[in-house]
């Protein structure tokens, strides 16, 4: 699908982001291995939590509730009941869904085989496959476990306790540990980069499983069993994200409602406003451990700002954002330490050079990050998405602050983590045709 996306207006006005991927899929998989029926409401209903949602119905569990359904009912089989998946794991475009799903059946007794679409089978593995199997497990994988597809052996059911510190900030391996570690003979302790979102120690929290961190190190201690729990899943602020940044670009002000408002998400938040922008946090409640509430925008003179490699991990989806308003910023915008960013759903180093050069813009790449001088005189333009979700969104938002605007082609892909973006884009003053 190629559309064009400008706003002669420019955004702006109130929305609810969809709900958030990042908790629909731990809700779904901590449900699957609870003790009971759990109740999930405000699914996220799309690509990445419906390739969860099937694989875990393919592993024996039961979920009601249609994909449009108001709430999804989870039948969970305990930490040790899943059952053997008589097809193929197809994680589709979900990395998620694969590295946590290696976690979660790591050590069971039974075989699984994972795999995904090309852009996920092209995406590093070894960093949950080599910590799973010091525990014990015995996966494999293309190119000695480094891609998928992966192979999980059957094993006994259990494994080792691990100590392991992890060398990259992601929440994904992170969580991988955790779900393995539920089933291990022992308490594990993980270290090392741990500040990446944290919505798994939260929900376990949730379930009465508080996890332990001091001194730099998380310890999990194994439990006998999961309650089942009901939640409602949060606003996704990374899908918020897009149209803070589209009403920065046009100068107008933006509320957010039911939005999750858990600080390892809001980095971009917090740049935004170092950036210049008026942002109001106004927290409203919790919901499975996170807290909820509204952003109120009021927009401002954009100026630049150094992003540290520190504070990547808050804000790794909203990179492309940052490079897209840094071109309407007065200044030079530094961003460090964002190596992670080539081992997306694309190359977004990549990405964001080619988006901005589409619009007759500089991006000066570095080996890890980049710096965008800015305002840069921009003039309208097409680009590819080159399926992934976060720069397609990232190109029309850009189309929001150009007077051309910009024709995003393979704009399908922003369905993944934000089914409704077109029809939120033109209820917000936007063009897309
Ligand atoms: C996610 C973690 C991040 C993020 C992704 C979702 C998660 O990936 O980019 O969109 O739900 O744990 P990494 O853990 O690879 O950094």
């Amino acid at each position: 699908m190629n559309l064009r996306f400008s706003a002669s207006r420019g955004i702006g006005g109130a929305m609810t982001p969809p709900p958030d991927k990042s908790v629909t899929h731990r809700a779904l998989l901590l449900a699957a291995v609870a003790q009971g029926v759990s109740r999930i409401a405000n699914p996220l209903a799309t690509g990445d939590c419906l390739s969860t949602r099937s694989c875990l119905r393919a592993l024996g569990v039961s979920v009601e509730g249609d994909p449009g359904a108001r709430a999804w009912l989870v039948t969970g089989r305990g930490l040790r009941g899943l059952a053997e998946p008589p097809e193929v794991l197809d994680a589709q475009n979900s990395g998620t869904t694969m590295r946590l799903l290696c976690g979660l059946l790591a050590g069971q007794p039974l075989h699984a085989v994972l795999t995904g679409d090309a852009s996920l089978r092209a995406r590093p593995m070894l960093r949950v496959v080599e910590p799973l199997r010091a525990m014990g497990a015995r996966i494999e994988g293309r190119d000695g476990g480094r891609l998928a597809p992966l192979a999980l052996l059957a094993g006994s059911g259990t494994l080792r306790a691990l100590r392991y510190d992890l060398p990259v900030p992601s929440a994904q391996v992170k969580s991988a540990l955790l779900l393995a570690a539920l089933r291990a003979a022992g308490e594990s302790s993980l270290g090392g980069a741990l500040d990446s979102r944290d919505h798994t120690e939260r929900l376990l929290g949730f379930l009465g499983l508080p996890l332990n961190r001091e001194a730099g190190r998380l310890r999990i201690a194994p439990p006998l069993s999961l309650p089942a729990f009901e939640l409602e899943v949060p606003g996704d602020p990374s899908s918020a994200a897009f149209f803070l940044a589209a009403a920065l670009v046009s100068g107008r002000e933006l509320e957010v409602t039911g939005c999750g408002l858990n600080p390892t998400r809001l980095g971009f938040v917090r740049v935004l406003s170092r950036m210049g922008a008026r942002l109001e946090q106004l927290p409203e409640g919790q919901s499975g451990g996170e807290p909820v509430g509204r952003l109120r925008l009021l927009p401002g003179n954009l100026a630049a700002v150094t992003v540290e490699a520190g504070e990547v991990p808050a804000l790794i989806d909203e990179i492309p954002l940052i490079a897209v308003l840094a071109a309407f910023a007065r200044g030079r915008t530094v961003v460090r330490g964002a190596g992670e960013l080539k081992h997306k759903e694309s190359d977004r180093l990549q990405a964001i050079g080619r988006l901005l050069e589409a619009v007759g813009g500089r991006v000066e790449l570095a080996g890890d990050g980049f710096a965008v001088e800015g305002p840069q005189s921009l003039r309208g333009g097409a680009v590819d998405s080159g399926g992934d979700h976060r720069m397609a969104m990232a190109a029309a938002v850009l189309g929001a602050g150009i007077p051309g605007g910009v024709e995003v082609r393979g704009f399908e892909a922003a369905a993944v983590s934000f089914p409704d973006f077109l029809a939120t884009f033109r209820a917000l003053g936007g063009v897309a045709e």
